[in-house]
């Protein structure tokens, strides 16, 4: 358990994450019913952006710093609206700036009746997201793998909802995790929503990954991934993708909007993007 999210927070990789994730819960909260949402390895929750981790590879500012310098299309804006909305929230022009996780998202959008479980195995981490957003009636916070929680998760009493998978990829075998929890997963809940995130350092790995779910039979599968350079296998991480099960209506012409626009605003060599329709239904 090396890895610190606070090194990497609002880099490429993040605002590519919590700009598809936004868009999913901005669609699941314009029906009345409760949802909930499950974040498997939730992270602390917000990050101090000038702190010395984040202060020491600056990633951040070539990821969220220069979208919110940037002046995206009318339309990509409209998109962004909301994740920027709330991380302007915790930005001023001066002072600390912190930059939200994905369980301070989930928490600023969701409803008074929706329900938020998150699951985070690291001690210091817990505690920080307890502080962060565990002081909200909606939320539950469990110190224990996500991937076990997830089974004993699902399906939620609502019947409604997203789950963020996003681990931090230290292991060799994570892909075989993620599948093996989101096929076990949907096994007992396939209407909901999964969306798993990965890096691409590893792209026979990611494509293993994906074309395993839909071997395995899962239907209604996209398959979206964002470069900021040409892959390098000696390289650092150029780009990452996200697979979503389940994606809610209008999320693909979304994405085959936004990721030009992402690409263009934060590619430092040759950016490049990709949405893909694995499975349908
Ligand atoms: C990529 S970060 C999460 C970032 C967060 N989802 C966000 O978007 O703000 C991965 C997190 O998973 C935690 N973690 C690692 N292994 C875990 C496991 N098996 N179960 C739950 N959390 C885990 C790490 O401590 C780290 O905080």
């Amino acid at each position: 358990m090396n890895y610190r999210h606070a090194f990497h927070a609002g880099n490429f990789a993040d605002v590519f994450k919590h700009a598809l994730l936004t868009r999913l819960l901005v669609y699941l909260t314009r029906k009345d019913s409760p949802l909930r949402y499950v974040d498997t390895h939730a992270g602390v929750g917000a990050y101090d952006l000038s702190g010395p981790e984040a202060e020491r590879t600056g990633e951040w500012r070539a990821g969220i710093g220069r979208v919110l310098a940037a002046s995206p299309s009318p339309q990509v804006a409209g998109l962004l609206q909301p994740f920027l909305d709330i991380v302007r929230e915790s930005f001023p022009d001066e002072g600390p700036r912190r930059y939200p996780g994905s369980p301070l998202l989930a928490k600023r959008l969701l409803r008074r009746g929706d329900r938020l479980m998150l699951c985070e195995l690291h001690p210091q981490d817990v505690r920080k997201l307890e502080v962060e957003v565990g002081r909200d009636r909606r939320v539950t916070i469990e110190a224990r793998d996500g991937y076990a929680a997830l089974n004993a998760f699902v399906p939620p009493p609502e019947r409604r909802g997203l789950v963020l998978i996003d681990p931090p990829f230290e292991q060799r075998d994570e892909f075989s995790h993620m599948l093996n929890a989101l096929l076990k997963a949907h096994r007992k809940w396939n209407t909901g929503v999964y969306a798993l995130w990965y890096p691409l350092k590893d792209p026979a790995g990611a494509g293993w990954f994906c074309d395993s779910v839909v071997k395995a039979g899962v239907r209604r599968v996209l398959r979206v991934e964002f470069e900021v350079s040409a892959y390098d296998p000696a390289g650092p991480m150029s780009g990452c993708g996200m697979l979503i099960v389940n994606p809610t209506h209008g999320i693909e012409a979304e994405a085959r909007l936004l990721l030009p626009e992402l690409a263009r605003l934060l590619a430092v060599g040759q950016g490049g993007w990709k949405v893909e329709e694995l499975a349908g239904e």
